[in-house]
């Protein structure tokens, strides 16, 4: 028997129509496994193709959430992709296989979800993380930063905080600056403790961090990941739809066979590479404007060429950035006028061109 909470959950998401098969979401066979439950959890299984606008989704968590009795924190809704994973490149796509659904967990709440990753560590990837978060934060968008560098986690440093986050009803809650909502490892653990984590753990802890966290309503998740093509990077795609990756690269040549590599991890599981920004890449001097190049210069225009991407952004080396940052302070805030932050700026003003755009519709994760 029904409850009645569950028909009045069952008729908000027949009120919504896919106007591609015209029809509504339930007649249309895109909701399975609906649970509604008298304390006002509902779960379900969204198939949504790759066709369909994934806007779907969060019309149907509003429509969820709209009902009288249903509790916003239990709404869970897992998105797969009706087909599956993508046919083998060898023989015919088989129409007879069995649906394998790659179930990823579909958070509208965190808004779009870009990872700032490197092939090489040290590069910059933190600070271009912290920087676009706050360009975007001080632009009025609602921000969350993740710090996935489970083995250095550094964004507290950055951001001058180091007390542990409060725990309420079950829920973690992120420390802000800057205007920015944050949540790290660094604030769970000890400083300094040395961190060996394994695939399983990693796993659990950037589930964590998605699930357990009231990050509520934001328009940007930065998620900024380890070095390398690791576990973090997989967990990531694994529990949530990334809508893009940055790739962050000094303009050396080893880097960018690095970056390169990274990227391509990126596409094989469907997370479109959106822009590539060079950092460090030479000095300008602030008496005379006059620009250095340090290290040889044009591997982040060559690498954005190699990926087909553009490239968001050259960063220059900036006096005392690293004693600033290691203070708490992001040279966005402490130094605003200066070259890095203006580029920085710059990246941040790209990426939310780019987010805007069709360009980055959110991607259905295959096999
Ligand atoms: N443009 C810059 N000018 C000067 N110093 C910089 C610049 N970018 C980054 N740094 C400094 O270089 C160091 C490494 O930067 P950051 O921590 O952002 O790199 P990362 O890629 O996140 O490193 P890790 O792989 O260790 O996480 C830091 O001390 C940082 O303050
Ligand atoms: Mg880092």
């Amino acid at each position: 028997m029904a409850s009645a909470l569950e028909a009045r959950v069952v008729a908000a998401l027949a009120a919504l129509r896919n106007p591609r098969l015209d029809n509504d979401l339930l007649s249309a066979g895109m909701i399975r496994d609906l649970t509604v439950t008298d304390d006002g959890a509902v779960s379900f299984t969204f198939l949504l193709a790759p066709e369909d606008p994934a806007t779907l989704v969060r019309q149907a968590r509003a429509a969820v959430q709209g009902v009288d009795g249903v509790e916003r924190d239990k709404i869970r809704i897992t998105v797969t992709n009706p087909a599956g994973p993508a046919p083998a490149t060898h023989g015919p796509p088989s129409t007879s296989a069995p649906p394998q659904p790659s179930a990823t967990s579909e958070q509208p709440n965190l808004g779009r979800v870009l990872a700032v990753s490197s092939g090489k560590g040290g590069v910059g990837k933190s600070t271009v993380a912290v920087n676009v978060a706050v360009a975007l934060a001080a632009d009025g968008a609602r921000v969350g930063v993740m710090d996935a560098d489970v083995y250095g986690p550094n964004i507290p440093r950055m951001f001058g905080l180091f007390e542990k986050p409060l725990v309420i009803a079950g829920k973690i809650q992120p420390l802000e600056a800057y205007g920015v909502k944050l949540m790290s490892l660094g604030f769970l653990v000890e400083r300094d403790a040395p961190a060996i984590w394994r695939g399983p753990i990693i796993m659990k802890i950037v589930q964590q961090f998605l699930h357990d966290v009231s990050w509520g309503e934001l328009d940007y998740f930065i998620v900024d990941l380890p070095p390398g093509t690791g576990d973090a990077q997989l967990s990531l795609v694994q529990a949530t739809q990334v809508a893009g990756a940055i790739i962050v690269t000094t303009p050396q040549e080893m880097a960018v066979g690095d970056a390169l590599r990274g990227a391509r991890m990126f596409e094989r599981v469907g997370v479109p590479v959106l822009g590539v920004v060079e950092n460090m890449s030479g000095f300008t001097d602030p008496e005379t404007g006059r620009r250095f190049e340090l290290f040889s210069s044009g591997g982040g225009q060559r690498l954005a060429e190699e990926i087909g991407v553009p490239l968001l952004g050259s960063v220059p080396l900036q006096p005392r950035l690293a004693e600033l940052a290691d203070a708490g302070q992001p040279v966005l805030v402490a130094a605003p006028a200066s070259p890095a932050a203006a580029s920085l700026r710059e990246v941040a003003d790209q990426l939310r061109r780019l987010s805007a755009g069709p360009g980055m519709a959110l991607p259905i994760l295959r096999g």
